[in-house]
């Protein structure tokens, strides 16, 4: 069953997150909110028994992301994001310094589409790009990539990666900024993790919405 990861980008949120201690969902934290509550935030977070996903996708010389990683490791960070457009001498030290954390490649984010090749010059069509870069991740020893619902089946078949899902939408309709955009229902198969984060924090009762997703997803709310 997949894990939900909440992406907390609405500083609003973090007064509800008192409610949702105990379920077994992982809290994404990206730079809308870090840059606002940093590292004490994220302490204090795992003091409550969350698991943190800090999706501040890395992207730098191989020193850089090396020493960062570092830094998230040693403060207990749960997941962490690298762009896997870094490169492989950016990339393969990464598996000496992880400890307990587990680092996922973003490969395309899924705001991009087959136009996003064209303006790189690319080769590639987008999922051979997807494909190329998951090769990639799986190589230099990730945990997981970060992809789109409409790549992670030929992933999951071809490497062993987690697959993290971002473009989740209860209703395709919605798709705002994303699109490469899927239900739960297309992914609940292939995904180790669903990313959602608007179609929970912009409803009316966003903690509800928590609820319902778990349920779709067959999980038993309130264990973890
Ligand atoms: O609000 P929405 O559900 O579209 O949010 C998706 C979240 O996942 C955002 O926090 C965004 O930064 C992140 N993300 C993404 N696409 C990727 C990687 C991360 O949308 N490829």
């Amino acid at each position: 069953m997949p894990k939900l990861a909440f992406a907390i980008d609405d500083p609003h949120m973090l007064s509800i997150l008192e409610d949702l201690q105990g379920l077994d969902i992982i809290l994404k934290i990206g730079p809308i909110i870090f840059l606002k509550e940093g590292f004490s935030l994220i302490k204090a977070l795992k003091q409550d028994g969350f698991s943190i996903f800090l999706d501040l996708k890395f992207h730098d010389i191989p020193n850089t992301v090396s020493k960062s990683v570092e830094v998230c490791a040693d403060i207990g960070i749960d997941y962490l994001t690298v762009h896997l457009l870094g490169g492989k001498e950016m990339l393969t030290p990464l598996k000496d310094i992880k400890q307990n954390t587990q680092i996922l490649g973003v490969s395309i984010l899924t705001s991009h589409d087959e136009s996003y090749m064209e303006f790189l010059g690319s080769r590639y069509n987008l999922e051979d790009m997807v494909m190329h870069l998951a090769s990639l991740a799986y190589e230099c020893s990730l945990d997981g990539i970060v992809c789109s619902g409409f790549e992670a089946f030929k992933i999951k078949n071809k490497f062993k990666l987690k697959t993290v899902i971002p473009g989740v939408r209860l209703n395709k309709g919605q798709k705002d900024d994303q699109k490469r955009v899927v239900s739960i229902d297309e992914i609940k198969n292939v995904a180790d993790i669903i990313v959602i984060g608007r179609d929970i924090y912009k409803r009316q009762k966003p903690k509800e919405t928590v609820f319902d997703i778990l349920s779709k997803l067959g999980g038993i709310y309130g264990t973890s």
